[in-house]
């Protein structure tokens, strides 16, 4: 967990509400995110986590209820997510297979340097310089994260731990303010999630990109173990809201859960 200084809100969501047709997805559901923070999203099956990242990343927009960012209305646009300051990494890996591990991570910058590595990538005249200074932001994360000797490998030869913490990087350098994952414990063992859990407390005291997190997840031990807040979905509705210690003993969540998981 982090103790950093709160600095206001970075993300609020107020009444939102999500119907598919006839089915309410997400119904009168605010929360508030501390900048500074790692939030954390849980709920059981069809709870409604991924609609609610769904309508933070501008995928699904809610038919009620207000979205704001840094106390200004967000419109999130998914292919323009990056230059309002958020930046997400999708369930899975999701990597693209053509380029290196590097180029996965450059192509993560803000739209500006990703114009730059498109003329790089045709052959266009461009900037050397804003080519080498994203390229050495690229490696600096990858060393971060434990994995620069793969800097030049090909996404699929990568171990999934591995690819997991390359997508990181890509989504770290935009240099978000917000950081969004999707179940980023998904897939991993033991020790893997051990790891995860240390790098993301230490993402809001970053030096180079200090960001609050939003994840959605269903590895209980990680949520309870990196969260400073946690929200609880049950059927669309917020059922309970507090610190990871508060939702441990709150019997609603364990009414959500049939008190099956949150024994951690
Ligand atoms: N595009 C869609 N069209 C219709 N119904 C949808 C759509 N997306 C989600 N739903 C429904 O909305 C409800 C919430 O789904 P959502 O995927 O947000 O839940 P979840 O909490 O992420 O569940 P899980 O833990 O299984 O991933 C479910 O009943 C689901 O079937
Ligand atoms: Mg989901």
């Amino acid at each position: 967990m982090t103790s950093q200084p709160t600095g206001g809100t970075v993300l609020e969501l107020r009444g939102v509400g999500v119907s598919f047709g006839g089915l309410v997805a997400l119904e009168d559901v605010s929360l508030a995110a501390a900048a500074g923070t790692v939030v954390g999203v849980i709920g059981p099956n069809g709870a409604g986590k991924t609609t609610l990242f769904n309508v933070v990343c501008g995928f699904v927009e809610p038919n009620a209820g207000a979205v704001l960012f840094e106390g200004s209305p967000l419109r999130p646009r998914p292919h323009r997510l990056a230059s309002q300051g958020i930046a997400r990494t999708l369930q899975g890996v999701g990597l693209f297979r053509g380029l290196t591990v590097l180029e996965n991570v450059m192509a993560g910058a803000t739209h500006s340097a990703r114009a730059g590595l498109v003329s790089a990538m045709l052959g266009l005249p461009r900037s050397d310089r804003d080519e080498r200074r994203l390229r050495d932001e690229a490696m600096t994360l990858l060393d971060e994260l434990g994995v620069a000797e793969h800097a030049r490998a090909w996404p699929d030869t990568l171990p999934y731990a591995v690819g997991k913490r390359v997508a990181l990087a890509r989504a770290l350098v935009a240099r978000p303010r917000l950081l969004l994952l999707d179940e980023p414990a998904g897939g991993l063992g033991g020790d893997d999630v051990d790891e995860l859990a240390a790098l993301i407390v230490d993402l809001p005291a970053r030096a180079s990109a200090g960001c609050s997190v939003m994840l959605v997840e269903h590895h209980m031990d990680l949520v309870m173990k990196v969260c400073d807040q946690i929200v609880v979905l049950d059927f669309g509705r917020v059922v309970a809201s507090g610190t990871p210690g508060e939702i441990r003993d709150n019997p609603a969540v364990a009414e959500a859960y049939l008190g099956a998981e949150v024994q951690s």
